[in-house]
């Protein structure tokens, strides 16, 4: 964050994702991906155009300034996850689980069973996070990341207990 610290923004809103906060997610996206596993602002321009209906996005926001995001995609009643982020100074605080299961809530409200996504497999973070929320490797899918770096694909059961969260 640029402006307020992570004290002043003890429970940030979480809310639907608009054009306009595009440049912000393409920077969070920088702070939190290594550069081979990032969306540049293009791919995130063509997922949504090509997915519009489809699409699941949420926001983080602490005063005006975002602090996370997560996109999902529901396809033939599966709900991807694509991507999830927060910025670093305000990670463990709660952000990515109020995001994640805002995200679940609503691939359950569009009749979604399952939930999947793809992890490197060194993200050790991200791993015990998505753990975390009841979900399982299913799978390993070698140089899923441009043939250099390998992936989990983790799944989960959908509507099925949920893991509580802080706040
Ligand atoms: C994964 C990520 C979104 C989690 O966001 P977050 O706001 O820190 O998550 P939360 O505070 O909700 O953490 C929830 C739980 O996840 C687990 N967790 C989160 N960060 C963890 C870490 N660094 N190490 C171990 N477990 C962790 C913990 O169980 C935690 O619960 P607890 O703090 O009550 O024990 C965040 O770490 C991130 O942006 N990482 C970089 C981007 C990324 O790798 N995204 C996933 C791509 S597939």
């Amino acid at each position: 964050m640029r402006e307020a610290s992570a004290d002043q923004c003890p429970n940030p809103l979480i809310r639907d994702f608009r054009e306009q906060d595009l440049d912000e997610v393409v920077e969070i996206d920088k702070e939190c991906f290594e550069e081979l596993i990032r969306y540049d602002r293009s791919v995130f321009e063509s997922i949504l155009s090509e997915h519009d209906g489809n699409i699941i996005f949420y926001v983080a926001a602490c005063n005006n300034e975002l602090v996370g995001y997560a996109l999902s995609i529901v396809e033939d009643n599966v709900c991807h996850l694509y991507s999830i982020a927060v910025r670093r100074m305000m990670r463990g605080r709660g952000i990515g689980s109020k995001l994640l299961i805002r995200v679940i809530d609503e691939c359950v409200k569009r009749g979604c069973g399952t939930m999947l996504l793809e992890v490197a497999t060194d993200n050790a973070d991200a791993i015990s996070f998505y753990l975390g929320h009841g979900f399982k490797i299913v799978g390993f899918i070698k140089g899923y990341y441009y043939g250099i770096k390998d992936a989990y694909v983790m799944g989960r059961i959908l509507g099925g207990k949920r893991v509580s969260i802080h706040g």
